[in-house]
């Protein structure tokens, strides 16, 4: 990808709605000297998410806009991608399908992390649903978004065992450890890749 600015680093913009422990994961590996990332915007559509206060430590700009509910408020959030040249959108615990205008103006640029095995588990309350079938394996993919929920091309999946002690809490933390190492990783490639 190229950078839109012509920087030294890619600008990212990360959405989220609740307790931003991806966010976290992300910020901090692009801490690091080799990343190839900045972590430019933070954009929740819950004002009270726990990762609003993670990027206000971190001092990266922060925005609560609830901006699904309207077309103004949508291109609200454009321009504040466009006026800090965002490269790519990462959702993380983003739980609101983005309006297809939104989608096309960044499209091939925006990318989310879900807790199963796509195409299997879409939606919520993965884990449960993975536990009460009596699955042997779960996992995360990262994958582009399109106007579909968790139905975009997969650029990365990983799997976890289940053992038969787990349950839907302790699959959930097996995940989310994962989720944290492939999701920094999967954008460095995005945007490592012409
Ligand atoms: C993660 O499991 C992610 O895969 C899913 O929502 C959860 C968000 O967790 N889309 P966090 O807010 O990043 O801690």
């Amino acid at each position: 990808m190229k950078k839109s600015d012509g920087k030294l680093k890619y600008n990212i913009a990360v959405f989220i709605s609740g307790r931003g422990s991806n966010l976290k994961s992300i910020i901090k590996y692009s801490k690091q000297e080799k990343a190839c990332y900045n972590v430019r915007i933070v954009i929740s559509n819950k004002k009270k998410a726990g990762g609003l206060l993670i990027a206000k430590k971190y001092n990266i700009e922060n925005y609560f806009i609830d901006f699904t509910k309207s077309k103004r408020l949508g291109n609200k959030v454009i321009n504040i991608l466009k006026k800090n040249n965002i490269d790519l959108v990462c959702l993380a615990g983003f739980m609101k399908v983005l309006p297809s205008y939104f989608i096309k103006s960044y499209n091939g640029k925006i990318i989310n992390i879900h807790p199963s095995l796509l195409p299997k588990y879409k939606g919520l309350n993965t884990h449960k649903r993975v536990i009460s079938n009596g699955e042997k394996f779960t996992g995360c993919t990262v994958h582009f978004v399109n106007r579909y929920l968790d139905s975009g091309k997969i650029i990365l999946q990983k799997k976890v065992l289940i053992n038969r002690k787990d349950n839907a809490k302790s699959i959930e933390k097996k995940v989310l450890e994962i989720e944290h190492k492939i999701y920094p990783k999967v954008i460095v490639k995005i945007l490592s890749n012409p």
